[in-house]
């Protein structure tokens, strides 16, 4: 088997789908694995290191995806990669294909094999190549967020932990999933005072365990996510239905009510948005004001922690790459249910379920 490791393009990305651990780890199963140029030089991973692990370094990206009969990659392909396609190539990546018509038409057209980190399952149905980056996102909004909070950044001024004497900054956290529960974490690191919302109570009775009623947990219902909403400082979208787009929790009437210079970190964008006012944004152009609000809605928020992301991203894509490694493509899909729920294109058609249905497919 031939992997190949593009360089990521996304706007911003830092992150390297292989360590030169990895990679060792698949040249000595027996693969031959082509690295494109500085691929893992923005979060320490040299050349140097690849070839030491038995990488090939190849100068361009169209010699490793053409030369590849897996690309393993982080995020989903940009425009520019599309032409690269081809009905003998299997892409192992984050996908997020109900937010990404055109890059669903291109997969689809072109028949290739496209299985989609975030819609693998673990054996109890949760998304196990999801989790890390959601851990990391949730931990970075809510820095984000008091970061874009400050005066300078155009934010209302207000302190998250506030000082002996004043009010603590007020955060409203809608999803209490892995980014949510992450988010809430940090949030209360900071001396915030959280509200978290969801529609599963048991996600709540957690958060209330842990921190022992310190934190405001409230069933997201509308009333409940307007009154949150109003009185925040720091609104989190963090909701996730899987595979599908995000539905629309907080509507531009809610966002209107909040107080000038409030923010809005919108976790979910990956996955269309949560809330009604958000449309995705940059790294190089992170936030936009919109009825007053400072909106933040990154698509690859992890990739301003690189570093760890890719640690943390690889630690989780190892078991599975290895399987297919070692059984070959089709054989690991075969023994491995859980893997095989990330297969969303197949044979020019889409066969995941929700994406289909958010992007009108059979
Ligand atoms: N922007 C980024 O860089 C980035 C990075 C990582 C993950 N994400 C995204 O963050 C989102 C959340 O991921 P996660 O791992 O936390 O998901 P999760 O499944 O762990 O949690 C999602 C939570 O949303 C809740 N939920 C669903 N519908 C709801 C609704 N209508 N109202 C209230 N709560 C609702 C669920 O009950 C669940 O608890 C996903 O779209 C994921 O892809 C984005």
């Amino acid at each position: 088997m031939i992997i190949g490791v593009p360089y990521e393009i996304k706007d911003g990305e830092t992150r390297v789908a292989m360590t030169p651990n990895l990679c060792r780890r698949c040249v000595k199963l027996g693969a031959t694995v082509l690295v494109q140029k500085g691929a893992g030089t923005s979060v320490g991973f040299t050349d140097a290191a690849y070839r030491a692990a038995g990488a090939k370094i190849t100068a361009t990206a169209s010699k490793v995806w053409r030369g590849a009969d897996l690309i393993v990659k982080v995020k989903e392909p940009q425009p520019s990669e599309f032409k690269y396609f081809r009905a003998d190539l299997t892409l192992f990546t984050y996908l997020h294909l109900a937010a990404c018509p055109d890059l669903t038409a291109a997969l689809v057209k072109k028949k290739v094999l496209g299985i989609a980190y975030e819609s693998v399952e673990g054996r109890d149905g949760f998304l196990p190549l999801l989790k890390p980056m959601s851990h990391i996102a949730g931990r970075l909004s809510i820095q984000t967020g008091a970061y874009f909070l400050q005066s300078q950044n155009g934010g209302s001024g207000v302190l998250l932990g506030g000082i002996p004497g004043t009010m603590p900054g007020r955060v409203a956290i809608v999803g209490a999933g892995n980014s949510g529960a992450h988010a809430c974490r940090m949030a209360v690191g900071m001396g915030a005072r959280v509200a978290i919302l969801d529609l599963d109570a048991r996600k709540l009775e957690m958060i209330d365990e842990e921190y022992r009623g310190g934190v405001v947990t409230l069933m997201a219902n509308p009333g409940n996510i307007e009154m949150a909403v109003a009185d925040c400082d720091l609104l989190i979208g963090a909701v996730l239905v899987p595979n599908a787009k995000a539905p629309t929790v907080v509507t531009s009437a809610m966002v209107k009510k909040m107080r000038p210079g409030s923010v809005i970190v919108d976790i979910a964008i990956d996955q269309g948005g949560c809330i009604a006012s958000i449309h995705p944004t940059s790294h190089h152009e992170p936030t936009y004001v919109k009825h007053g609000v400072v909106h933040y809605a990154v698509p690859n928020m992890p990739a301003l922690v690189g570093r760890t992301s890719t640690l943390g991203l690889t630690q989780v894509t190892e078991p599975y790459l290895v399987q297919m490694v070692t059984r070959g493509i089709k054989q690991a899909l075969a023994e491995q249910p859980g893997l095989a729920k990330g297969i969303n294109t197949q044979d020019g058609l889409v066969v995941n379920r929700q994406v289909a249905r958010a992007l009108s497919y059979k």
